[in-house]
C-alpha cells in the first residue's frame, strides 16, 4: 500500500520570517495518513529545519550537486542537505532542465549521488506543450526515466509535472494525469529496481485546493508536488487534507 505524500516546493520565494511563519502554521496540524514534506531554498533550510525538528514533517532539498564536494561555486551537495536534516531531494525539476542546463544525464547523476548519500530522490519528469501536441508525451517521459533508471537503486519517488501546467493555473485533467501516471508505473515496474505497486508517483502543476480532490481520486496519483499553493498555509493544508482523505 502506498502512503500519500504532499510536498511543498517553495522555489526561490520569501524571506526567513515568511518561511518561519509558514512552517510554523503547517506544523500546527499533526498528520498520520499522509506524509508532508517541505522544500525550502537552501538559504532558508536551517531555519525551517529547526522548526521541523520533533515533528513528522519531512524536509527536502530543491536540487543537489552531482559532485561530492569541492570547487563548485553556488552548488549544494547531497551531504550538506543531509546534514541539515533533509531526507529527500528534488532532481530534474523542469525549471532546472529549462534554465540551468540539467539534461537527462546530469539528472541521473544527481539522483544517484542523492541515493549514495542516503537521500531519497524525487525525480521530476514531464513534457512541454509542444511535445504533448505532437503526441510525444510517452516517448519524452520514458526517455527521462530511462536515463535515471540506468543509474539508481530502488528507493525513489517520481513526480509527473507537465511543463505547460507549472505555474500557469492550467492543471492537467485528472484523466490526463492518470493516463501518464499509469504508464509511468508500468514502465518503472519493467525497467527499474522499484516494485511498481509500491512506487509513489506525485502529480505537480497548478494543484490547488479546488482541484486536489479530483486529482487525488485517481488510482495512480499518490500525492502532489505543490508550487504556488504551498506558499499559502491555508491552501497547502487544504491540499494535504484532500490527500489524507482520498489516497490509500
Ligand atoms: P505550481 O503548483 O505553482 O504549478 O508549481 C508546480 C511545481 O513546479 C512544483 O514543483
Amino acid at each position: 500500500m502506498r502512503k500519500a505524500l504532499v510536498a511543498g516546493n517553495w522555489k526561490m520565494n520569501g524571506t526567513i520570517n515568511d518561511v518561519k511563519e509558514l512552517t510554523s502554521k503547517i506544523c500546527q496540524t499533526e498528520w498520520n495518513d499522509v506524509d508532508i514534506m517541505l522544500a525550502p531554498s537552501f538559504a532558508h533550510m536551517h531555519s525551517v529545519s529547526e522548526i521541523l525538528s520533533g515533528t513528522n514533517v519531512l524536509l527536502a532539498g530543491q536540487d543537489c550537486s552531482e559532485f561530492d564536494q569541492g570547487a563548485f561555486t553556488g552548488e549544494t551537495s547531497a551531504d550538506m542537505l543531509a546534514d541539515l536534516g533533509c531526507t529527500h531531494v528534488i532532481v530534474g525539476h523542469s525549471e532546472r532542465r529549462q534554465f540551468f542546463g540539467d539534461d537527462d544525464l546530469r539528472v541521473a547523476r544527481k539522483a544517484r549521488k542523492a541515493q549514495i548519500k542516503r537521500l531519497c530522490p524525487i525525480v521530476c519528469v514531464g513534457e512541454t506543450l509542444e511535445e504533448r501536441d505532437s503526441g510525444k508525451t510517452t516517448e519524452v517521459i520514458e526517455r527521462q526515466l530511462c536515463a535515471v533508471f540506468e543509474m539508481i537503486e530502488n528507493k525513489f519517488v517520481i513526480a509527473y509535472e507537465p511543463v505547460w501546467a507549472i505555474g500557469t493555473g492550467k492543471s492537467a485533467t485528472p484523466e490526463m494525469a492518470q493516463e501518464v501516471h499509469e504508464n509511468i508505473r508500468q514502465y518503472s515496474a519493467a525497467h527499474s529496481h522499484a516494485n511498481g505497486s509500491d512506487l509513489r508517483i506525485l502529480y505537480g502543476g497548478s494543484v490547488k485546493p479546488d482541484n486536489a480532490d479530483e486529482l487525488f481520486s485517481m488510482p495512480d496519483i499518490d500525492g502532489g508536488l505543490i508550487g504556488g499553493a504551498s506558499l499559502d498555509s491555508e491552501s497547502f493544508l487544504k491540499i494535504c487534507c484532500s490527500a489524507a482523505k482520498l489516497i490509500n
